[in-house]
């Protein structure tokens, strides 16, 4: 199954956290797919720095080059001097890092497995800065809301996305330091 974040979601999103996001922000979007919500960031907050999406698949992957090419010809013209570039990389987000230091970071994880989705965890511990959000699907982060935790829950909402309802949950990393040990550089 192929879904999407609901564009009304990441307004939702954008809106409700817009003093949190700082100008020339960071996006990123962790299996972006064709790039849809990457597109939609630019659109929503045209003061963004980047929007770095990382795609394993290469047909979607390539989808989103195309999609890239009508943003950067039609649209980021009229978002303003300073549009958001988008950022297309080919892999897996977790061996990665182009998104370390990223301010906001989507992920789809609506039917990631659990061990991708604790690997995922992990991995945004090590690689993000104290204050970045973090929006998962589905499911929360585990490491959240006790003392010590690299994570605090900022909320869980139902909202609509391209399938149907899900839960959007919002996280902020605190200043914690990871407690396990994930994948290395
Ligand atoms: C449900 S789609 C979401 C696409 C996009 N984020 C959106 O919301 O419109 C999830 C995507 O994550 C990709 N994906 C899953 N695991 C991945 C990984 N470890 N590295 C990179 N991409 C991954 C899948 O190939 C799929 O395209």
């Amino acid at each position: 199954m192929y879904g999407e974040f609901g564009f009304m979601s990441l307004v939702a999103l954008f809106r409700k956290y817009s003093d949190q996001i700082p100008r020339r922000a960071v996006v990123a979007d962790l299996g972006s797919g064709v790039g849809r919500p990457l597109f939609a960031a630019a659109c929503l907050r045209p003061d963004i720095a980047r929007c770095v999406g990382v795609e394993k698949l290469r047909g979607l992957h390539e989808l989103a080059g195309e999609l890239r090419a009508l943003y950067d010809a039609e649209l980021a013209p009229v978002l303003g001097a300073h549009p958001p570039r988008v950022e297309l990389h080919r892999g897996d987000f977790l061996g990665g890092v182009e998104w370390r230091g990223a301010d906001v970071v989507l992920v789809n994880s609506a039917i990631f497995r659990d061990e991708l989705f604790d690997a995922t965890e992990a991995r945004a511990a090590e690689v993000l800065t104290p204050g970045a959000l973090v929006v998962t699907l589905r499911r929360g982060f585990r490491d959240c809301g006790h003392e010590g935790a690299c994570w605090e829950l900022l909320e869980a909402t139902e909202r609509r996305q391209s399938w149907g309802m899900s839960t959007v949950y919002v996280h902020r990393r605190t200043r914690n330091s990871p407690r396990r040990t994930g994948i290395e550089d």
